[in-house]
């Protein structure tokens, strides 16, 4: 593992969610787990009037309140306390980033960083152009003897024409090696280990093609609702919040051709290929591949949901979809003619993310099943969170008289990995990135891929705003009509459980 080097952290949005919620957590952890190196500061830039001091004081009840008292005495909190800065300023002006260089220069000196710098953009997309373009106009892009680097969040355009622009707009400030496009989904542990699942077992790639794999299934479900995003939801949706970065990203790993090293560029390459041959959608083939819908008030268990269209932000009339479901083909040699089904909403009766590959039946079906089924669904799910592991299902001989066969699993959990803690997302993405590892950072050229697969979906809508919406009752597994993309009559979606051993068992609310 490469050492992280000296550095100046700056993370511009530092007074909003996504500082609090996950950058400071993480870096407090990386911050216990010595991982941090010795010449380190972190900056927050934002417009909020705070000083040092409040901001300190305002990290530390953040912390306070996620962490468990006893495993961490304030004394362990004071250390790391010491490392935040803050500065207000109006990051959307042109003179402010006058202060910012010069803050940074003195921090650079006091703070011993080796003049490299990482700037987080943790702030609304329409900032990230100017942000990164008053650092060029300071300079701030570069350094004689340090690095400069720049992280950049989701979401990263708003279709495929915006996010060019931006790229260009980026790479006019920055260089390709410098930009590193956050997709919090890579960062997970149970993400990476598809590659790891794939490439280190023998036994899983030869079967891994269209001669053996009938579909694959992707579902990203969430119970929760927009909560207090309705405003930001409006504008992007379900295509644009899960499929274009996060299920798409799944999508490359589970399809990709195995890289020929562990490196930044090799992987990335063998996934951009992956999205490159995915099939186009077009308006004629748009309603066999595509279904849409919102959730509607329900009430579940004897408590009330709230319809979207109800949501604080939202209107009352929006179409915007909080659930999609869709069926991708991958024009090439490994997947030719297996379809990918994918879907991702709100308010679905659990929160799940699960990679499953269904396997081809067997050639002949000699045995009965309990179910009167007759041949084996064997299935390897992959799940992504929560109970992060892995499931094998197979068929079994019930004991007794006769052949009779029934499912049975074979599973692995994370969690019975004693003393190992699965770190978070940010926790693993900002170390990378601190130490000059983009191989879990999307590169433009994939960004364009994604954008291109789900920009002709979008502009369908948008074009044609009769293309149905379907409602779901909150708490429910999305609308009905997903169940007609699915080729075979005799396999539905799967209805995954939020405890990976009670596989298939229906979960509510
Ligand atoms: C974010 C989306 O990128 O991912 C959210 O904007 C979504 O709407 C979240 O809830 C899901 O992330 P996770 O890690 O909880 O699956």
């Amino acid at each position: 593992m490469n050492i992280a080097e000296n550095q100046l952290l700056v993370i511009f949005g530092a007074s909003g969610d996504l500082t609090k919620r996950k950058l400071i957590p993480a870096l407090f952890e990386l911050f216990r787990q010595h991982l941090l190196p010795p010449g380190f500061a972190i900056l927050g830039i934002g417009r909020t009037p705070f000083t040092t001091d409040v901001f300190r004081d305002s990290m530390k009840a953040v912390l306070t309140e996620l962490m468990k008292p006893e495993e961490y005495p304030d004394n362990d909190m004071n250390p790391f306390l010491k490392l935040l800065h803050y500065l207000s300023v109006e990051t959307s002006q042109g003179e402010a980033y006058i202060k910012v260089k010069d803050r940074v220069s003195e921090l650079e000196a006091t703070c011993k960083t080796d003049g490299n710098c990482l700037f987080y953009l943790a702030t609304p997309p329409d900032l990230s152009e100017i942000i990164a373009r008053n650092l060029s106009l300071q300079g701030l892009n570069h350094h004689l003897t340090g690095w400069r680097r720049i992280i950049v969040e989701k979401p990263f355009g708003f279709n495929l024409e915006t996010a060019r622009h931006l790229n260009q707009q980026l790479l006019e400030c920055f260089t390709e090696e410098q930009i590193y496009r956050i997709d919090h989904y890579l960062g997970k542990e149970s993400v990476q280990n598809v590659m790891v699942t794939r490439f280190s077992n023998g036994i899983f790639e030869p079967l891994w093609n269209r001669n053996y794999v009938h579909h694959v299934e992707i579902t990203s479900a969430e119970s929760l609702g927009v909560e207090n995003r309705g405003g930001y939801y409006e504008k992007s949706g379900a295509l644009r919040d899960m499929i274009q970065n996060h299920l798409l990203q799944l999508v490359s790993l589970a399809a990709m051709e195995p890289p020929t090293r562990i490196h930044s560029n090799a992987i990335r390459n063998e996934t951009l290929k992956v999205l490159q041959s995915i099939r186009p959608v077009n308006t004629k083939n748009l309603n066999s591949l595509v279904i849409r819908g919102q959730y509607t008030a329900s009430t579940v268990k004897g408590v009330k949901y709230i319809s979207y269209r109800e949501e604080k932000g939202v209107s009352p009339e929006s179409r915007t979809e909080t659930y999609v479901a869709l069926k991708l083909y991958i024009d090439n040699w490994r997947w030719g003619g297996v379809p990918f089904y994918i879907r991702t909403g709100k308010r679905l009766p659990t929160r799940v993310t699960e990679l499953v590959v269904h396997f081809k039946p067997t050639p002949h079906h000699l045995f009965c099943f309990d179910e009167g089924r007759f041949n084996s669904d064997n299935q390897l799910v992959i799940r992504i969170q929560p109970d992060e592991g892995i499931l094998l299902k197979f068929g079994m001989k019930v004991p007794g008289a006769g052949f009779n066969v029934r499912d049975v699993n074979m599973n692995f959990h994370y969690a019975d990995l004693k003393g190992e803690k699965l770190p978070e997302a940010y926790q693993r993405l900002l170390l990378d990135c601190m130490q000059g590892d983009s191989t879990l950072f999307t590169r433009g050229d994939a960004i364009d891929q994604s954008w291109r697969i789900v920009d002709p979906i979008l502009a369908a809508w948008e074009n044609n705003p009769g293309f149905p919406m379907y409602g779901y009752p909150a708490g429910t597994w999305g609308p009905q009509q997903a169940d007609s993309l699915i080729d075979d009559p005799a396999m539905t979606w799967r209805y995954p459980c939020k405890n990976l051993a009670d596989d298939g068992i229906y979960c509510e609310l």
